[in-house]
C-alpha cells in the first residue's frame, strides 16, 4: 500500500486536473498507478505483482530496490548529500577515471568524462563538443534513432511527431536509413544485400551535387553521425555484424565524428558494457546516462576523445548544469562500476538473453504471423507484432496487449498478475524487452506464460 492516504481514484482526478498531459502517462487511459516495487516486479495499490519487462526503458537494469546500490545511496545521503558541482568530490573522479579507463583499455584511446543529469542533456552537451571541434552545427543521424526531447536532441531524433509543435528546426540532421533488416528501408534481403546501405551512405560523397560534401575544399558539411548500436526506441533492431565498420570507414574519410549515444543500450544491456562492442569500433564519443545510477539520483554524460575534450580545447565553464555531478548520483554509479567489475556481467547478461531468447522463438511458433519477427542481443530483446501475413504491423494489436498486461488480471496458478510492456519500434508495434539482469529463468518462463495468455486475450 502506499503511504498516502489519498486513494487512486482521487489522485486520479487530481492528476487530470493539475497535471500538464504534454508527458508520455496519457498514452494509456486511465493511467497506470504503482504503489511498490522490488526486483523485477512492480506493484498496484492492492498488491497485484506486475513483471516489468521494460525496467523504465532499461534505467534500472540491476533490479527494483537492488539491496547493494540502494545502501550506497543511503551512504552517500548520511555523508555528503549536497555539494555545487563547482567543488569535487571524490566519487566524481572515481567514476570518470573508470570510464575513461574502462574506454582506453578496451579501445587504446585516451579520453575524459563531462558529466550532466539526464540523457538529452548529456547529449545537448556531446552536439556543443563537436560545434565546438568542427564548427559544424548539422549531423547525421539515423531513421528510427531517438536521442531526447529537448531542442538540440530533437533536431536529431528522427520523428517529426517530436518536433512539429515547435517551429524550424534549422539544424535537423539528414537522416539515413538504419540497417533495420527485418524492413529493409531500400527493400534488399541480407542475404543478398551486401550492405546496400552502406554503400548508399558512402555515395552520398562521391559527387557535391549529392548535396553534403564539397569536393573542392575536402569537407563535409556535417560534423557527426549519431547513432544507437541497437536502436532502442526505434524497436531495439539489431543490425548487421559488419555494418559500422563501413559506416566507420565512410565517417573517418570525410572527416565525420562518431558520437555512439549509449544511454539505453549502454551497461551491458547488450552483453557489453557499451553496446557498440559488439561490432569492433571506436566511437569519437560516447553517451551514458540510464542505468548507471539504476534509476536511483540520476547521472548521464559523455566520452570523448581526448583531442576533442581537453582542457585547451573545451576550457572552464564550456557548459554546465547546476545537478551535474551530483554526489548522490555519483557515489550510486561508482557502486555500479565496482559491483561490474566484481561480476562476470557479460556471461550474466548472454546467458539470460540466450534463454529468454529461446523461449521467445518457441512463442513465435505458435503464434506464427503474429509474432512477424523476435530478435536481440544481450538482453535487449524485441517482438514484432504483425498481422496474419507475418510482415504488415498491427499497431492495433500490440496497443491492446500493452493495456491489457496493465489490467493486472493475468492469472497463472492462483495469482494474479500483471505485465509491464513497452512499446516501440518504426510503426509502434513492437515490444521492446529490458528486463532486469536479475531476472531468474522461473521470471522468464512465467514472462513467456504472460505474453502468451496475452496474445490469446487480444488477438481478434
Ligand atoms: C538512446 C537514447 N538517447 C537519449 C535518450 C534521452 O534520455 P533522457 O530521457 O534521459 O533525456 C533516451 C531516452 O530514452 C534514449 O533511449
Amino acid at each position: 500500500m502506499a503511504d498516502t492516504n489519498v486513494k487512486t481514484d482521487e489522485l486520479l482526478a487530481l492528476e487530470r486536473r493539475y497535471c500538464s498531459f504534454g508527458d508520455t502517462v496519457h498514452y494509456l487511459e486511465p493511467p497506470k498507478v504503482f504503489v511498490n516495487c522490488e526486483g523485477s516486479y512492480l506493484y498496484d495499490e492492492q498488491g497485484i505483482p506486475y513483471l516489468d519487462l521494460q525496467m523504465w526503458y532499461s534505467a534500472a537494469s540491476f533490479g527494483y530496490k537492488n539491496a547493494r546500490l540502494n545502501e550506497a545511496l543511503k551512504r552517500q545521503l548520511e555523508r555528503l548529500p549536497q555539494l555545487a558541482c563547482q567543488y569535487l568530490h571524490a566519487e566524481k573522479i572515481e567514476v570518470a577515471a573508470r570510464i575513461a579507463q574502462y574506454c582506453e583499455k578496451r579501445f587504446g584511446v585516451k579520453g575524459r568524462v563531462h558529466f550532466n543529469v539526464g540523457g538529452s542533456q548529456a547529449i545537448e552537451d556531446s552536439l556543443k563538443v563537436v560545434r565546438n571541434y568542427t564548427g559544424k552545427n548539422l549531423a547525421f543521424a539515423f531513421m528510427g534513432g531517438y536521442h531526447g526531447r529537448t531542442l538540440g536532441a530533437s533536431a536529431i531524433t528522427s520523428s517529426y511527431r517530436y518536433r512539429r509543435r515547435y517551429g524550424h528546426f534549422g539544424d535537423r540532421a539528414q537522416f539515413v536509413p538504419f540497417p533495420y533488416c527485418f524492413r529493409c528501408f531500400y527493400g534488399m534481403k541480407r542475404a543478398t544485400c551486401n550492405l546496400y546501405c552502406a554503400d548508399q551512405f558512402a555515395k552520398l560523397f562521391e559527387s557535391e551535387y549529392h548535396g553534403v560534401w564539397d569536393a573542392r575544399e575536402e569537407g563535409a558539411e556535417f560534423g557527426a553521425f549519431y547513432i544507437e548500436a541497437v536502436q532502442g526506441t526505434g524497436g531495439y533492431a539489431v543490425p548487421p555484424q559488419e555494418y559500422f565498420a563501413r559506416l566507420k570507414a565512410t565517417c573517418d574519410r570525410r572527416k565525420i565524428l562518431l558520437v555512439d549515444d549509449e544511454i539505453q543500450m549502454g551497461v551491458y544491456r547488450t552483453g557489453k558494457f557499451w553496446a557498440i562492442e559488439n561490432f569492433g569500433i571506436t566511437p569519437d564519443i560516447i553517451v551514458f546516462g540510464k542505468a548507471l545510477t539504476n534509476g536511483l539520483n540520476p547521472l548521464s554524460g559523455i566520452w570523448a576523445r581526448e583531442e576533442l575534450i581537453a582542457p585547451e580545447v573545451l576550457p572552464p565553464g564550456s557548459t554546465h548544469s547546476t545537478f551535474s555531478s551530483n554526489t548522490l548520483g555519483t557515489a550510486v554509479a561508482l557502486e555500479t562500476l565496482k559491483m561490474l567489475e566484481e561480476e562476470d556481467y557479460e556471461k550474466r547478461v548472454q546467458e539470460k538473453g540466450a534463454y529468454f531468447l529461446a523461449g521467445l522463438r518457441e512463442l513465435q511458433q505458435r503464434h506464427p504471423g503474429v509474432i512477424g519477427d523476435v530478435d536481440g542481443l544481450g538482453l535487449a530483446l524485441r517482438i514484432e507484432i504483425c498481422k496474419e501475413d507475418g510482415i504488415t504491423p498491427d499497431r492495433d494489436l500490440a496497443g491492446r496487449i500493452f493495456a491489457e498486461g496493465l489490467k493486472g488480471s493475468l492469472e497463472v496458478g492462483e495469482r494474479k498478475y500483471g505485465l509491464v510492456l513497452d512499446v516501440g519500434g518504426y510503426y509502434k508495434n513492437v515490444f521492446t524487452l529490458a528486463p532486469a539482469f536479475t531476472i531468474t529463468r522461473e521470471e522468464m518462463d512465467l514472462a513467456l506464460e504472460l505474453l502468451d495468455q496475452l496474445l490469446g486475450r487480444c488477438r481478434n
